[in-house]
């Protein structure tokens, strides 16, 4: 690994670095090799088939602490940083962040995964939940419509750079798939909901005023996206996600 690298962030199971001009995501070996050639496969995908700004993946190597994925290193701050630092221009940030989505979503990538085969794989997962939760959530999964539209999957500000030039650049191409936007959208303002309800309101009624769509639509995906999410095993979402989900037997 390069030298001259210093740590921007650690995360539970996972190690950012910096170094002038990359940067380097490093894993720990709760990620399968399996795991992170997925998501340096997805970031190539995008990078190759969407027309959106994304960090070039430079290399995918082992290491001794780890597999890691080096990326060109965008200098500027992310959206998140950005909405934290300037509150009063939330609002405006907001927009910027609805309108890259759809943008995504206007994507093709066709040999990316299908959205509802990864979240019938996550529902069928969770054998905590019970038969019966798991079968209600399938059946809402299958009476979706079924869409190929680029998911990002995690888009949330956090993933968005903006650079000196205002230019917005999109990286953690983990969980990318194509499907239908609106599971995107929940996915989204669940993890808003996470964090904050005020920004998780503001999103949700700009992502469906800007794509004219119905708000109780976007709801119906609620509870599948709360099953992906428990799939991650956050012990302090567990509350939170268990109410969404029950949503299900009292619709
Ligand atoms: N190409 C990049 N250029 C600049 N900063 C980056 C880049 N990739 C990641 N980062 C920074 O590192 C953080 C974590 O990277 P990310 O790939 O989103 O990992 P995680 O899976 O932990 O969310 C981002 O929120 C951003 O601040
Ligand atoms: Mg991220």
């Amino acid at each position: 690994m390069e030298e001259n690298k210093k740590v921007i962030f650690t995360r539970p199971h996972k190690t950012i670095y910096a170094t002038e001009d990359t940067i380097i995501k490093v894993f720990d070996n709760r990620y399968s090799k399996s795991d992170v050639l997925n998501e340096a496969r997805n970031e190539a995908l995008v990078e190759e088939n969407a027309e959106l700004n994304i960090p070039s993946l430079i290399s995918v190597s082992e290491t001794p602490e780890g597999w890691c994925l080096v990326r060109d290193k965008v200098e500027g701050s992310t959206l998140a940083e950005l909405m934290e630092r300037e509150p009063e221009k939330l609002e405006t940030y907001m927009e910027m962040f609805v309108d890259l989505q759809l943008t995504v979503h206007k994507q093709k990538v066709p040999t990316i995964k299908r959205l509802r085969h990864k979240l019938m794989d996550q529902i069928n997962s969770l054998k905590d939940l019970g038969a019966t939760a798991r079968y209600e959530l399938a059946v809402r999964l299958e009476s979706m419509p079924k869409h190929t539209k680029l998911c990002h999957g995690d888009f949330n500000p956090s993933n968005i750079i903006v650079d000196k030039y205002g230019k917005l650049w999109i990286i953690d191409w983990a969980h990318a798939a194509q499907g239908n936007a609106s599971a995107d959208a929940a996915m989204t303002y669940l993890l808003f909901c996470l964090e904050d309800q005020k920004k998780a309101d503001m999103y949700m009624k700009l992502f469906c005023d800007k794509s004219d769509t119905a708000r109780q639509y976007v709801n119906r995906w609620l509870p599948i996206v709360a099953a992906a999410q428990m799939t991650k095993k956050k012990e302090k979402e567990k509350e939170l996600l268990m109410k969404w989900i029950d949503v299900v037997e009292y619709q």
